[in-house]
């Protein structure tokens, strides 16, 4: 038998939406100043129902600052997901931090963005002290991996609550092969779940590619960014948000 699912997601199993406000740093960090500031994401995303904020702040300071996390931590209540490198330095500043949950994510200082999973089985020993510290701290910790048995295994071993698969394979796939991908997360959030950790996703998801992903019953949480602030520009993001909202919850 499936035990339950040990979840944020609450009594009714509704498919969390957290929104990533990276990119609205990224567009005020262009020039340098305070506009946009992510924390008026952050209060939108709040009034418009959204589940969570999730910030990835980078070793290069690329989008979110470190000022930028106590200003989101203040100006809403909602949960703070911070992703963060598997280094001495992040792993302080979540300490002091404290954020709702943590995502170990692996981060390459030339890449665009994150591109693959994080390593969970082959960086074990690397994991082990943060990952245990961060739950010591009352952190939900979360790694962000492919969807594959051996990197499920992993995280097992390190008795993490949460793990996050890497949709980007399945949103840049086309015709079979995203069909295979979809599986792929389909088994391995099934497996994830029947093991007591809660599987969330998220990377690339827009409106065309996410009710395939939201339909998965086992996932708890999807964490979109880059699509949602882009079609912001465009509509608003209280509208993005309510739209993408729309579309996650007639997918299930
Ligand atoms: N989840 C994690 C762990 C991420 O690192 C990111 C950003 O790369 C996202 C979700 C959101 O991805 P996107 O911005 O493509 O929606």
């Amino acid at each position: 038998m499936t035990p339950p699912i040990p979840s944020d997601a609450g009594p009714t199993g509704k498919l969390r939406l957290g929104v990533n406000i990276d990119h609205v740093a990224t567009i005020r960090n262009a020039r340098g100043g305070d506009h946009p500031d992510p924390v008026r994401a952050a209060e939108i995303v709040a009034a418009v129902g959204g589940d969570g904020i999730t910030a990835h702040l980078r070793e290069d300071r690329r989008h979110i600052r470190d000022d930028d996390l106590a200003r989101i931590q203040t100006a809403t209540d909602l949960p703070l997901n911070l992703e963060m490198a598997a280094t001495d330095e992040m792993l302080e500043i979540a300490l002091r931090h404290k954020p709702h949950a943590a995502c170990i994510v692996p981060e390459k200082r030339e890449e665009r963005t994150t591109e693959g999973g994080l390593d969970a089985a082959g960086q074990h020993n690397r994991l082990v002290p943060i990952v245990s510290r961060l739950l010591d701290a009352g952190i939900r910790v979360s790694l962000f991996i492919a969807p594959e048995v051996r990197q499920i295994e992993a995280a097992m071993r390190l008795k993490v609550p949460v793990v996050e698969f890497h949709t980007g394979e399945y949103a840049h796939a086309t015709g079979e092969d995203c069909a295979a991908e979809l599986k792929r997360i389909a088994d391995m959030a099934a497996l994830a779940a029947r093991n007591g950790i809660e599987p969330h996703a998220g990377h690339g998801l827009t409106y065309e590619n996410v009710q395939p992903i939201a339909a998965i019953p086992q996932l708890a949480e999807l964490n979109i960014g880059h699509y949602l602030v882009g079609e912001a520009l465009f509509v608003g993001l209280e509208a993005a948000v309510r739209h993408m909202r729309e579309l996650m919850d007639a997918a299930r």
